[in-house]
C-alpha cells in the first residue's frame, strides 16, 4: 500500500504563502510578458492524501484565473520529482483537476514532467527560463538541504525575471554538519565557506541570506519556519530582482498575519501555535526615517519607496502610514503639505529638536 503523505501544519502555511504570491504574480506577469513559466523542482504529488492541494495544482489554479484575464500569454509548466511513483500520482492529479477547467485553458497550458533529479534538467530549465518575453517562478521545495547547491539559486538568479521560492532547510544543515566535510559545505553553503562557521541555526542562516544577496544581487527575503517550541525548522527565501515582487512578498507576509493568527510576529496570537515570523525591522521607524530624509522634507510616497524596496525593512505601505500618524501624535514629525488623513501625497518633515 502507497505510504500515507499529509502536509504538517508548517508546511500548509508555505502552501499559503505560495498561494497568495503566486495570485498576483500570475496577474502582473501575464499583463506584461508573453509567456509565464512556472517551475516546481521537488513538486510532489499535488495533491495529498488528505485531499490538500499542493504547489502544483496552487500554480496550475493561479494560472487559470490569470488565463481567464489575460488569454493571450503562454502558460508553462515544468514539474520534476525524483520519485516515479510520486510523479505518477502527480499526472493522474492533474488530468483530473484539467477536467474541472474550461476547454480553453487546457489547450493554452504546455505541462512537461521530468521523474529526474532536477539537477539534471536545470541548465536547460534556466534557459528555457530566460527566454524572450518570459517571466520565470521557481519553487525549489526539496526534503532536505544537501540537495540543493548554492550554485543552483545563484544561477537561476542569473535571469533578469526569474524568482526563486526556496525552502532552506537549516535544521538538517545544523543536525548534520559533523557530518559534513569541506567539499559538501561548500556545495550547500557556496564557495569559500568556512566549516568552522556551521555554528548554530542563526549563524548558518544570516551568513547564507547576506551571500545570496550578495552574489545574485537579487532582493532577499526570508521567513522562518518554526514548530510549536520555538525551534527553527527552515527558512522560506524569496528571491527577485524586482522592488514590485519585494513589496507583494512583503504584503503577503503582512496579510497573512493578521488571521489565521499563526503567521502573526505579534506575540499575543503565537502562544502554543506554530509561528511563521517576519524577521523584525532591526531599526526604529523614525531612526529609518531620520536616515532617509535627514532635515529635508519629504514625500510619503518616496519614502513607500525607500523602504518597500529595502529587503531588510519589513514596513508595508499601511504599517508606514500606521508609523507616520504615531510620529505625528507624538509631535516628532510635522505635516508640511496634503491631505489631513495622510496619504503617499501628504509631505512631512522632521521636527528639529525631535
Ligand atoms: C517537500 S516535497 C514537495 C512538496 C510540494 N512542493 C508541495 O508543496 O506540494 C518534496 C518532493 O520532492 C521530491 N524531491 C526531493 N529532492 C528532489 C530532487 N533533488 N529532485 C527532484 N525531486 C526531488 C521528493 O520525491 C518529494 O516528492
Amino acid at each position: 500500500m502507497a505510504e500515507m503523505w499529509n502536509p504538517k501544519e508548517h508546511s500548509q502555511i508555505k502552501e499559503s504563502i505560495l498561494e497568495k504570491y503566486l495570485g498576483v504574480w500570475y496577474m502582473k506577469i501575464t499583463y506584461r510578458f508573453r509567456r509565464a513559466y512556472y517551475v516546481d523542482t521537488c513538486s510532489g504529488p499535488g495533491v495529498f492524501d488528505n485531499g490538500i492541494h499542493g504547489s502544483p495544482m496552487i500554480a496550475l489554479k493561479n494560472a487559470f484565473e490569470a488565463w481567464k484575464k489575460h488569454p493571450s500569454c503562454g502558460y508553462e509548466f515544468v514539474f520534476c520529482d525524483a520519485k516515479a511513483d510520486v510523479l505518477r500520482r502527480l499526472k493522474e492529479n492533474i488530468t483530473s483537476f484539467l477536467s474541472c477547467f474550461e476547454s480553453g485553458f487546457n489547450s493554452a497550458v504546455q505541462i512537461h514532467f521530468h521523474e529526474c533529479d532536477f539537477l539534471e534538467k536545470f541548465d536547460m530549465i534556466l534557459n528555457e527560463a530566460k527566454k524572450k518575453e518570459t517571466a520565470a517562478f521557481l519553487f525549489i521545495d526539496p526534503f532536505n538541504a544537501s540537495t540543493v547547491p548554492f550554485e543552483a539559486i545563484e544561477k537561476a538568479m542569473k535571469g533578469i525575471s526569474t524568482e526563486v521560492l526556496f525552502n532552506f532547510m537549516h535544521s538538517d544543515i545544523n543536525r548534520n554538519k559533523r557530518l559534513m566535510n569541506s567539499e559538501k559545505t561548500e556545495r550547500i553553503m557556496g564557495k569559500g565557506y568556512d566549516q568552522e562557521k556551521l555554528k548554530s541555526v542563526p549563524i548558518i542562516r544570516d551568513r547564507y541570506i547576506s551571500d545570496l544577496r550578495e552574489r545574485t544581487g537579487a532582493y532577499v527575503t526570508y521567513y522562518t519556519m518554526k514548530t510549536p517550541s520555538e525551534s527553527p525548522l527552515y527558512d522560506l527565501i524569496h528571491l527577485t530582482k524586482h522592488c514590485d515582487g519585494l513589496s507583494i512578498m512583503k504584503e503577503v507576509m503582512s496579510s497573512l498575519s493578521k488571521s489565521p493568527h499563526y503567521f502573526s510576529n505579534d506575540e499575543r496570537y503565537a502562544k502554543d501555535q506554530l509561528t511563521i515570523f517576519v524577521p523584525r525591522s532591526r531599526d526604529s521607524f523614525f531612526e529609518v526615517l531620520k536616515s532617509v530624509c535627514g532635515s529635508e522634507q519629504i514625500r510619503v510616497e518616496r519614502l513607500y519607496n525607500e523602504i518597500m524596496c529595502d529587503d531588510k525593512l519589513f514596513w508595508t505601505k499601511s504599517s508606514i502610514l500606521e508609523q507616520i500618524r504615531g510620529l505625528l501624535e507624538t509631535g516628532k514629525i510635522k505635516l508640511v503639505s496634503g491631505p489631513k488623513r495622510i496619504n503617499k501625497n501628504s509631505v512631512i518633515e522632521i521636527l528639529e529638536d525631535s
